[in-house]
């Protein structure tokens, strides 16, 4: 037996001793125990500053769910927890790559993409993004984002059975699956938004509801507008509930009220039945916006990662084996909060999404130069080295400039006209420019007009622009060979281009982010195997990338990247030191061809140059300079 004085802290006996009669029954309660008293302490500071009065009451609430969840645990996701406890870096290892889809659209059903298996395979992935599958409400849902039973899965895909099966599937074939848990919001007819409306005062308590406008309007002053276009304000009335209630996404998404612990008791419930359903990520879905501050803009406040880090303690209890995506789409300054600085380093997020790689990727092809990325990028503070990076190209948002106003000064230009350019470049009204993307939520208050579009879309394939295959693939380079797991967006394989019937869809007309969203027939699939089409050339590509990848060690996401000094403004250096010695990626973002000086690499410690992408040497030419062809990237060991 356990007493409260093992390492970790003390434990309140009457929380031990509840815990362990709830436990008596279970037979391998002791590693439960072990891993209570391993993380009570990250438990307890997450939820204190959160929760002040009542910690005591909440904690035994929590505790005894948790050991519910761990009794229900099967055999083989138990096994699971051990094995990743025994190689805890199992998801910064090269060899990881991700794939994101809507099932639907992917697949047809829930037993489609497990038809689809081996296509993934076939691609090198090893991690699946499905979009939100948990039952939405009817009609417009956000793609997804405004669930009305978490329990549930969207009828035409396949039951809660159906997700155990595939989720079994894809771990026999070495494939993670990834789910959304959308935290920040409920859709108006989940449960719990129906029972407020209907008068029940415990659930009008779990969300943000204001009899007038008073306070609405004060918050107004320094909220931002997600959605301008379909969906103005932060606020909705609803004539039910005679109140304005918080809606920061759209009027049908109710932001739910963290600072009720009945609401983090609730979430704490649901990520274990995701867990325990096989689910080995859940991506917090825009978890920037879950604690309100007036005068703030309500995003990346303090107890946003308190609560992260009470709920990933839970998890480590309960099924340690499932990590935390953050999904913040927030300024570089914000951003690495999320992967845990301060009293919360490496106890929040396991994963976020570099957002800014991703803007930075798109501004410098369209600019042809690596300047303002090389000092935005360089001037991020470093990861916790446990861990990692989501890199991606395209995701199934738009993309928002998120360029910050002190990175454009600091090379010469202006935030607000470096924005207005790739905004132009990339709805094709730049002259010469063969970018194909559409304007996304044009708000005339700030002058942001974000892109929907695809990869191939947005670099020129469908425009018959001769560089946009190698656009796409230099994007993709990037994106591997930054450290962390790469992420395709679904389609990008193949290089498809924006569905110009997207408007037709019930529901989607008034929002272009549908024209990136493709569905994959058989046809598209078989495209890969021609050559001479742009799908089989990316899929070509994005598949070599993939196996060099997964056998550059360098590549581990626990080495975080730099960026040296530039020696040519078209070309991005990015160097990795790993113990085993330098990897440097460079990434030609022009179309013409650009030098490196040799002598650089003898300077950073390479004494025989090896392209370990391509798996070829590398020679200077006549003039002492590395030449490198339009779009090229390499990574030299
Ligand atoms: C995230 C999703 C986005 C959705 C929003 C609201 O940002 O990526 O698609 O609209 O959350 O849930």
């Amino acid at each position: 037996m356990l007493s409260s004085q093992q390492p970790g802290g003390a434990l309140e006996a009457t929380l031990l001793a509840a815990v362990e009669s709830r436990l008596a029954d279970c037979p391998d309660r002791e590693l439960f125990l072990l891993r209570l008293h391993r993380w009570w302490p990250d438990l307890r500071d997450g939820l204190a500053p959160v929760y002040p009065s009542g910690v005591e009451d909440l904690a035994l609430r929590l505790l005894l769910l948790a050991a519910d969840a761990y009794a229900g645990r099967e055999a083989e996701l138990k096994r699971l927890d051990l094995i990743r406890g025994l190689e805890p870096d199992w998801f910064q290892q090269p060899a990881m790559m991700g794939y994101a889809a809507y099932a639907d659209r992917f697949a047809g059903t829930l037993a489609g993409v497990a038809d689809r298996v081996d296509y993934l395979r076939e691609l090198g992935v090893t991690y699946l993004h499905l979009m939100p599958l948990l039952r939405p409400r009817e009609g417009d849902s956000d793609g997804g984002y405004a669930v009305a039973d978490y329990r549930d899965i969207r009828p035409d895909l396949g039951t809660v059975e159906d997700l155990r099966e595939l989720a079994r599937t894809l771990r026999g074939a070495g494939i993670s699956l990834v789910l959304d848990l959308v935290l920040n919001h409920v859709a108006r007819e989940h449960p719990w938004a129906q029972a407020a409306r209907a008068g029940e005062a415990s659930y009008r308590a779990y969300f943000h509801t204001f009899a007038d406008r008073e306070l609405p309007d004060a918050y107004e002053q320094a909220l931002p507008e997600v959605f301008p276009d379909f969906a103005p304000g932060n606020f909705s009335w609803d004539d039910e509930l005679r109140a304005w209630v918080w809606t920061t996404f759209n009027d049908f998404q109710w932001d739910v009220n963290w600072s009720n612990p009945d609401v983090f008791v609730e979430y704490a419930d649901i990520l274990f039945f995701l867990a325990n359903a096989g689910v080995e990520v859940v991506r917090l879905d825009a978890i920037a916006f879950l604690w309100k501050r007036l005068g703030t803009d309500c995003q990346n406040q303090a107890e946003v990662h308190a609560i992260t880090q009470a709920l990933h303690a839970l998890t480590r209890i309960v099924c340690p084996a499932l990590l935390f995506k953050a999904e913040a789409i927030v300024g570089p300054a914000d951003l690495v909060h999320y992967l845990g600085q301060g009293p919360h380093y490496g106890k929040v997020s396991d994963l976020a999404y570099h957002n800014s790689l991703m803007v930075q990727t798109w501004s410098m092809l369209a600019a042809g130069d690596a300047r303002l990325a090389a000092h935005a990028l360089g001037h991020l503070p470093p990861a916790p080295s446990t861990t990692a990076w989501i890199s991606y190209v395209r995701g199934h948002d738009d993309i928002g400039w998120a360029i910050d106003d002190g990175d454009a000064a600091a090379v010469g230009l202006s935030g607000h006209a470096h924005r207005a350019f790739l905004s132009d470049y990339y709805c094709g009204r730049f002259p010469g420019g063969a970018a194909r993307g559409l304007v996304f939520q044009a708000n005339p208050a700030t002058g942001d007009r974000r892109i929907s579009g695809t990869s191939a879309s947005l670099a020129g394939i469908e425009a018959g622009d001769a560089h946009g295959v190698a656009r796409v693939l230099l994007a993709h380079a990037l994106a591997f060979g930054w450290g962390g797991i790469p992420v395709i967006w679904s389609g990008d394989e193949l290089a498809m281009v924006n569905d110009p019937h997207w408007a037709a869809e019930p529901g989607h007309a008034g929002d272009n982010r549908w024209t990136h969203r493709p569905r994959l027939t058989e046809a598209d699939l078989a495209r890969r195997a021609d050559p001479a089409d742009p799908a089989g050339q990316v899929f070509a590509g994005l598949r070599a990338l993939a196996r060099a990848r997964a056998r550059i060690p360098h590549l581990d996401a626990s080495v975080g990247s730099e960026i040296p000094p530039l020696a040519d403004p078209g070309v991005l250096p990015v160097l990795r030191r790993h113990p085993l010695g330098p990897l440097l990626g460079l990434y030609n973002v022009t179309a013409g061809w650009r030098p490196f000086p040799w002598w650089r690499l003898a300077e950073l410690g390479i004494a025989e140059p090896w392209d370990a992408r391509a798996d070829t040497g590398v020679k200077p030419g006549e003039d002492g300079n590395l030449w490198l062809a339009p779009y090229q990237a390499c990574w030299i060991v």
